[in-house]
């Protein structure tokens, strides 16, 4: 997108306080949009998030011919043209900055009778899409990258795609949704396994939009030839925008912070144990469920945190909250080690060598290693930082700012409107010291 040069000046704000609800969840909003234009009848999607990355998905759809009613900014109207109701699209299928709205598209429109091309910005054009690519080419598709598989991506459509059972090699909820949504067109039956078990969005909704699927932590199974049944999707506020305000909360002296109705599926909510293992004070109110999903009120107080091991097993519950997990690690007292999350350098950025880079210019000692990082706690300077246009980086050293003896100037910050528009707000509301430019 543009505006890759806009940036924030952060600087000590005061003790967080206050009541909030985030925007709602990244993975659920667009998932919501690409099952409501594929169903047969009319999708009311409420609590949707108004970001960058969801509404590209909903555009790509409208270009394949798919109204969709925006009568407030969290809702949306989908009329579904059904499972072959789509229609060619002249131009490219732009997904700016969302690997999750690309692959799992990829997996869509392999099972199309018409040609399409997906495109992206600078950062979705450099991330890996062989991972996609290659299972569903086992399935019968035909889709061309661009050099060593990257985006641009050409598909190829009027291929008859066929059921596979797969394991994946690295833990990927958007590969396993990509195979989920191409086996709604494939014969037969199409089986996923997860080294790891990962989000499973896609799954609860297919079933939620009367699918037959079965599926555990680990595994999912459909058969093609099917329908979807258009069905209301209320989504839950995104577990991920909230973890800035869970570390936030933890590392500001005096504050206390409650975050409303917040997404709390168990394949999201590994930040909560890390920050617990690191001493956080972190309560959980009012549970319930919004949607089919687990959600509640979180409770967080500042909370002297020391050095832990994040320990490996959690690394794929908690594969977006990284940057604000290195913020809390520079925070605590002693050493914290990350390891087994070689995928962080193939997020929106390089998100080891992005944070290492960042913290280092505040006065941090941190080891980067191939797939995590040693990071020993101590107090930050200012300076400056760059987020290398990744919206998770800007939002962390927005956090390590309000800790900085000095004011903190992040660069290329435009990107945070991908998952979180009015960040800058919300935070200034309850205490951060945050300015644009
Ligand atoms: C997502 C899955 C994760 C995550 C991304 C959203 C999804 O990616 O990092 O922000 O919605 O399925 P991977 O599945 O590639 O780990």
């Amino acid at each position: 997108m543009s505006g890759s040069t806009q940036h924030w000046t952060a600087s000590r704000g005061r003790a967080l306080r206050g009541t909030i609800r985030v925007p709602g969840d990244k993975s659920v909003s667009h998932r919501a949009v690409m099952l409501g234009a594929l169903a047969e009848g009319t999708t009311r999607i409420t609590g949707f998030l108004e970001g960058e990355d969801t509404r590209a998905t909903a555009r790509v759809f409208e270009q394949l011919g798919v109204r969709i009613e925006t009568p407030s900014a969290s809702e949306r109207i989908v009329h579904g043209v059904g499972l072959h109701g789509l229609r060619p699209s002249a131009s490219a299928l732009d997904c700016g900055n969302a690997g999750t709205g690309m692959r799992l598209l990829a997996g869509v429109l392999a099972g199309q009778r018409f040609d399409s091309t997906l495109v992206g910005d600078a950062s979705l054009s450099k991330r890996p899409m062989r991972r996609v690519i290659d299972p569903l080419s086992r399935m019968g598709a035909r889709i061309d990258a661009t050099g060593d598989g990257v985006p641009p991506l050409h598909v190829h459509g009027g291929q008859p795609l066929h059921g596979i059972e797969y394991t994946l090699p690295v833990a990927s909820a958007q590969v396993k949704s990509a195979l989920l949504l191409a086996g709604l067109y494939a014969k037969g039956t199409t089986r996923v396994r997860e080294p790891h078990p990962t989000r499973d969005y896609t799954e609860r909704m297919l079933q939620a939009f009367g699918w037959p699927i079965r599926f555990g932590p680990g595994e999912a199974e459909l058969e093609g030839g099917h329908v979807l049944r258009a069905t209301d999707v209320a989504v839950p506020a995104d577990f991920s925008s909230a973890a800035f305000f869970l570390v936030a909360a933890s590392v500001i002296p005096g504050s206390r912070l409650t975050l409303e109705r917040v997404g709390m599926n168990p394949r999201r909510t590994g930040l909560l144990a890390a920050l617990r293992l690191m001493g956080a004070d972190i309560r959980e109110e009012n549970a319930g469920e919004q949607g089919g999903e687990p959600v509640a009120d979180l409770r967080v107080s500042y909370a002297p945190l020391h050095g832990a091991v994040v320990p490996e097993s959690l690394v794929p519950d908690m594969i977006d909250e990284f940057p604000a997990l290195f913020v809390a690690a520079a925070c605590a007292t002693g050493t914290t080690t990350v390891s087994g999350a070689a995928e962080l350098r193939v997020k929106e950025s390089d998100r080891i060598a992005t944070m290492a880079a960042g913290l280092r210019s505040l006065g941090v000692a941190i080891e980067e290693t191939p797939d995590g990082a040693i990071i020993l706690g101590g107090p930050l300077e200012g300076g400056r930082v760059d987020s290398h246009g990744d919206h998770r980086i800007a939002m962390s050293f927005a956090i390590a700012a309000q800790v900085a003896q000095a004011p903190v100037r992040i660069d290329d910050v435009a990107n945070v409107a991908t998952s979180f528009p009015g960040f800058v707000e919300l935070a200034s509301g309850v205490g951060f010291g945050l300015e644009p430019g």
